[in-house]
């Protein structure tokens, strides 16, 4: 293509910033016309806001807690990013109910979604967590760009010129919609501050509820420290001239607020003042809001 954005480490789909490591015209092509089946369960992210943790709990949950399928499996292949070039090599082996994860927003799903019954849960973070993390992984990801100093990775997040685009497009896109009960909402800091309950609400979503022995042992193999020493999870099977966990590992720090030790109080200012202008006119509320 010949849009201004595009260059060597990204392409440029319907305006969003894409890394051309994991995905190709191909791709996004067999996203587009993928046929979903009903019981699809697609796991729906803004890029850094709990995805590989989703790729990890929901397995287990449909497992009913067999560590099986975690042990065994990476996390790209186990729960496979939809609009990345993997997919179209897994789904064969892929069981019902598949699980896909996808970072695409609402209008960019497969056609064949919108007629589907297929299930969505949407995570969201705190955005202000969300740049911290992104910032990190663009340092440890030589298939991504270098962020430069943080003060501007942040005016890019702000303006969109970040993977999959402006945070609040995203967010707003996949909000007021008319999927009634097809979609559950959660935002990363209601799993931190109480994981069994958010597993909960996932059983029942997907119609599998969990013996109390099972939601124990899914809590506990779901814990950061515990996802952070599965190989299968931590991406330490990527090269390191792909993914450098010395510069920053994968699973950073996990916690909620690591924001308050990265931006000044100008631009926090900056910031929320921008957030809060673009998400202006929704009804929704966000924990951190408060
Ligand atoms: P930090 O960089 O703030 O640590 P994604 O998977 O969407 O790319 O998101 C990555 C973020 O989720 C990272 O945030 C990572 O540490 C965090 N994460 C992954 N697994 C987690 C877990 N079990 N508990 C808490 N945070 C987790």
């Amino acid at each position: 293509g010949d849009h201004p954005m595009e260059h060597s480490n990204y392409l440029v789909y319907h305006g969003l910033l894409l890394p051309r490591a994991v995905h190709s015209q191909d791709s996004l092509q067999y996203a587009e016309n993928f046929q979903v089946q009903d019981e699809d369960i697609f796991v729906v992210t803004y890029p850094k806001s709990g995805t590989t943790w989703m790729q990890e709990i929901i397995p287990l949950i449909l497992s009913g807690g067999d560590l099986t399928p975690v042990h065994t499996i990476p996390n790209w292949d186990r729960v496979p990013w939809l609009e990345e070039t993997r997919t179209s090599l897994v789904i064969d082996k892929m069981r019902c109910p598949r699980v896909f994860v996808t970072h695409l927003p609402y209008h960019l799903m497969p056609r064949s979604f919108f007629s589907s019954k297929a299930k969505v849960i949407y995570v969201t973070r705190n955005p202000k967590d969300v740049a911290v993390s992104s910032f990190y992984f663009h340092k440890m990801a030589s298939f991504l760009d270098d962020p430069g100093l943080f003060d501007k990775f942040l005016n890019k997040f702000l303006s969109g010129q970040v993977l999959f685009g402006k945070w609040t497009d995203h967010v707003k896109c996949w909000r007021n919609l008319d999927l009634g009960d097809r979609i559950l909402y959660i935002t990363y800091e209601e799993m931190l501050q109480d994981l069994k309950g958010a597993l909960v609400r996932f059983s029942r979503f997907l119609n599998r509820e969990l013996t109390l022995e099972a939601l124990e042992k899914v809590a506990e193999h779901c814990s950061f420290n515990n996802m952070k020493n599965n190989t299968m999870s931590n991406y330490s099977l990527v090269p390191e001239d792909i993914m450098d966990s010395s510069k920053s590992p994968f699973l950073r720090r996990g916690v909620s607020g690591d924001w308050k030790n990265h931006f000044s109080p100008e631009q926090e200012a900056k910031f929320s003042a921008v957030i809060k202008e673009e998400v202006k006119g929704t009804s929704f509320k966000f924990p951190w809001d408060e």
